[in-house]
């Protein structure tokens, strides 16, 4: 049987194996999928001996993309762009390193949340590697403007800088969170780690256009303190990182499988389970 696998540490909680055994199942395809322990020290390791024993692809997770972007000899434009891969692809021209986490935000945002990003005003705070990761697929998207808010206000200027060249015609960005006071935005995505410390990136007051949507790439039970606080606000919408995690699985199942399975009802399915509902 065909092996795949996501690999972490930790792991023991991924949804990945839940997720892809659903849309094995779907689409009819037989596979096996688990989640995998690395050593902190052993991801390199733990790849070779899973591709040894079978293996044909993996997902990579914390804390390993950026080393799965060094392992992989072949990667897509969108890998490259985002400095780090979560999907490897193992085949006879080697390991192939792709990132769809970006492509599953987008996907997210269009197809499930009916929330297109052509000629809207994007807001993306953060600057770290979830920020960088989704960059590109958010400007291939064609917003009329994609506005970078970090903390520390040289790494958005610098993470500007690098994209500058591929941003086509769309205006980009870069700041603090105060210099934002007085803008209006229709799309704001927290890609900071703030929503792990329970805390929410401080924005100044009425950023949120009407109709605006909130989105968290951070998903749980119930909202994150940016979410939260972006009810306060006056945002329209809110939306969790639930479908990213489940879009960016589907990327990688169609990039391992050649079909792409229908995310909608998995997504239901997983929603239930992690709100106990
Ligand atoms: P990741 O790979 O999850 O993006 P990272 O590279 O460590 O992790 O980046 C974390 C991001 O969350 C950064 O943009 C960080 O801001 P700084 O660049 O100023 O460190 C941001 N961040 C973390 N905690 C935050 C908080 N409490 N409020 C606002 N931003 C926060």
């Amino acid at each position: 049987m065909d092996r795949y696998a996501v690999i972490g540490n930790p792991v023991a909680h991924s949804k990945s194996p839940t997720i892809h055994a659903a849309f094995a199942a779907q689409t009819g395809q037989t596979l096996a999928y688990e989640a995998l322990l690395a050593p902190l020290d052993g991801f390199a390791a733990t790849v070779a001996a899973f591709r040894a024993a079978g293996g044909r692809g993996c997902n990579v997770t914390v804390p390993f993309k950026l080393e799965a972007f060094a392992l992989a000899e072949r990667r897509s434009p969108r890998a490259q762009a985002a400095g780090a891969v979560n999907t490897l692809k193992f085949d006879a021209d080697g390991i192939y390193g792709d990132n769809t986490d970006g492509a599953g935000l987008v996907r997210d945002l269009t197809h499930n949340l009916d929330c297109p990003l052509a000629g809207r005003r994007i807001l993306l705070l953060g600057a770290g590697g979830a920020a960088r990761g989704v960059m590109l697929p958010l400007l291939a998207a064609a917003p009329a403007r994609l506005t970078l808010a970090n903390r520390t206000v040289a790494r958005a200027e610098a993470l500007v800088a690098e994209f500058a060249a591929g941003a086509g015609n769309t205006p980009l960005a870069a700041g603090g969170f105060t210099d934002l006071a007085g803008a209006q935005f229709d799309v704001v995505i927290n890609a900071t780690a703030a929503s792990l410390a329970d805390e929410a990136p401080p924005l100044p007051p009425g950023l949120y256009a009407p109709g605006a949507l909130a989105y968290d790439m951070m998903y749980g039970r119930g909202d994150t303190a940016f979410l939260a606080a972006a009810r306060r606000d006056g945002a329209a919408r809110l939306a969790d990182g639930l479908g990213m995690l489940v879009e960016q699985a589907a990327e990688s199942f169609l990039l391992w499988r050649d079909v792409r399975p229908e995310t909608a009802p998995v997504l239901t399915e997983l929603r239930r389970q992690i709100e106990g509902r």
